[in-house]
């Protein structure tokens, strides 16, 4: 995927080669943007957080602060063809501001690390399904045989933690070989599987007779449930669903050539990434409503709904054997996005192989993993600083587990912190000929761009992240 001759009209060219085309860009942005945040994140926060009002604040965060943020951290990559932590030292010297912005770089670094500890507990949970469905269990399983299977495989710290290693072995083979054509074909077939799939979920909960409840859930904003936490949580569930602020589109865009329009990729995967989480939640709420689940059910809610649909349907088992198996590669070609900065950077660093950095780096994030594995089990009633809804009456009534902070701290602070100052530094610190230069000339889309990434984006976030911190 990754050929030599890209062409860069004289320009930097990146260490690691670049994108074969403009469409292998698109699908390794989409591979790393369609995940687990789509399918198993996005219908349980809104189902927290009360439905319409928050689905329709997460849609305006990722038109109005999303998209410039996204073209913003394409453009500063591309630019300045380096890992994260490089590309913005190099460019805050270039640009006459300070290499400290390298920081910024750093911030994501760490911030992948952290989410791929978790990430990688659910995508472990995903794969212990695959089996699960083949063996059958699921067909004619009421919806209290759905939830105990659930909570005993997440009450075994051993069958979570193995789940975790394997899925962790897995990215770390994939890492080490480097991100060669395997990706790109993953991910060509992989998104559009996953769309028919969830087109045949949609079509058995259309007939599941709830439908119109679950729409009306998810599209009717009830106003009066709207707190900063929620309008937090949307802005958080935008970033992390589009896979920005931490640098992993950037180091993605350090390999794009010169020629590929920012703004036409940036739109095609945002509407990509919209379409699918949206139909995700169009197949699971009107479920949760047909079978008296509750909307806020929590982490596990996926894991209940949909072996419940699959296990109603005829050719139910290899539909959802097939279904875990694409949400696995899903969550596996997220979380090659999730560690590119950190491999990058001990690669051009510290002269480490491609191999090496992915076992360094894999190995500390399974470590700092086990924490995720245990808030199910051992350690689940260690619970500290956040607050959540443990019984789905959205109201928060107890403290998080270690599971539960590591996902807000991450998503609703790193993030959106790291994407104030990628925005701050493309809109305010690059001048405006280096900016207008990559995004194709100053026309209408530029302006646009300009206005949302200096104003609109970085106060968004900042009102958002005070107001939702001091409440
Ligand atoms: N966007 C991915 C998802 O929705 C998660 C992710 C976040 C991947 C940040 C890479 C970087 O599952």
């Amino acid at each position: 995927m990754l050929s030599k001759q890209g062409s860069d009209g004289g320009k930097r060219t990146s260490l690691h080669g670049h994108w074969s085309s403009r469409m292998a860009f698109i699908l390794a942005v989409t591979g790393s943007a369609v995940g687990l945040g789509n399918i198993w994140k996005f219908p349980y926060i809104a189902g927290q957080n009360g439905g319409g009002a928050f689905v329709l604040v997460y849609l305006l965060c990722v038109v109005l602060i999303g998209m410039p943020v996204m073209m913003s951290e394409i453009l500063i990559g591309r630019r300045g063809r380096r890992n994260p932590i490089a590309t913005m030292e190099l460019l805050g010297k270039e640009e006459g501001s300070s290499g400290n912005w390298k920081w910024v770089g750093g911030i994501g670094v760490v911030a992948g690390i952290f989410i791929l500890s978790y990430y990688s507990v659910v995508a472990g949970w995903v794969l212990a399904y695959v089996p699960k469905s083949m063996s059958g269990v699921f067909a004619g399983a009421t919806s209290e045989q759905v939830s105990a299977i659930f909570e005993n495989f997440t009450g075994s710290w051993w069958q979570v933690g193995l789940a975790h290693t394997v899925f962790m072995g897995l990215t770390i083979f994939v890492v080490a070989r480097g991100v060669e054509r395997g990706l790109e074909q993953a991910v060509r077939f992989m998104v559009p599987a996953l769309l028919f799939l969830m087109l045949v979920l949609l079509g058995y909960s259309i007939n599941s007779g709830s439908f119109g409840e679950g729409v009306e859930f998810l599209f009717t904003p009830k106003w009066e449930d709207l707190t900063w936490g929620s309008v937090l949580a949307a802005l958080g569930q935008a970033f992390f669903t589009l896979s920005i602020g931490m640098g992993a589109v950037m180091a993605y865009g350090a390999y794009l050539p010169e020629e590929t329009s920012i703004t036409g990729a940036s739109g095609a995967v945002v509407i990509a990434d919209t379409i699918i989480a949206i139909l995700a939640g169009l197949v699971i709420f009107p479920l949760v409503f047909a079978n008296g689940l509750s909307p806020g059910e929590g982490a596990g809610l996926v894991f209940e709904t949909l072996p419940l649909a699959f296990g109603g349907m005829a050719g139910g088992v290899v539909f959802s054997s097939v279904f875990f198996v694409l949400l696995a590669f899903a969550a596996w070609t997220s979380a090659l996005g999730l560690v590119e900065p950190a491999v990058a950077w001990l690669v051009e660093h510290h002269n480490r192989t491609r191999a090496q950095a992915a076992v360094m780096i894999g190995g500390l994030i399974w470590f700092v993993g086990l924490g995720s594995v245990l808030s199910f089990n051992v350690l689940s009633e260690l619970r500290f600083l956040v607050r959540v809804d443990t019984d789905g009456d959205g109201v928060k009534d107890a403290y998080g587990t270690i599971f539960n902070n590591v996902d807000f701290l991450t998503s609703n602070i790193m993030l959106p912190l790291g994407g104030l100052l990628i925005t701050v530094f493309a809109g305010w610190v690059m001048c405006r000929n280096s900016t207008a230069d990559e995004l194709g000339g100053a026309g209408t889309t530029y302006r646009i761009w300009r206005v949302l990434a200096r104003f609109l984006a970085p106060l968004g976030i900042l009102i958002v992240l005070i107001n939702a911190v001091m409440s």
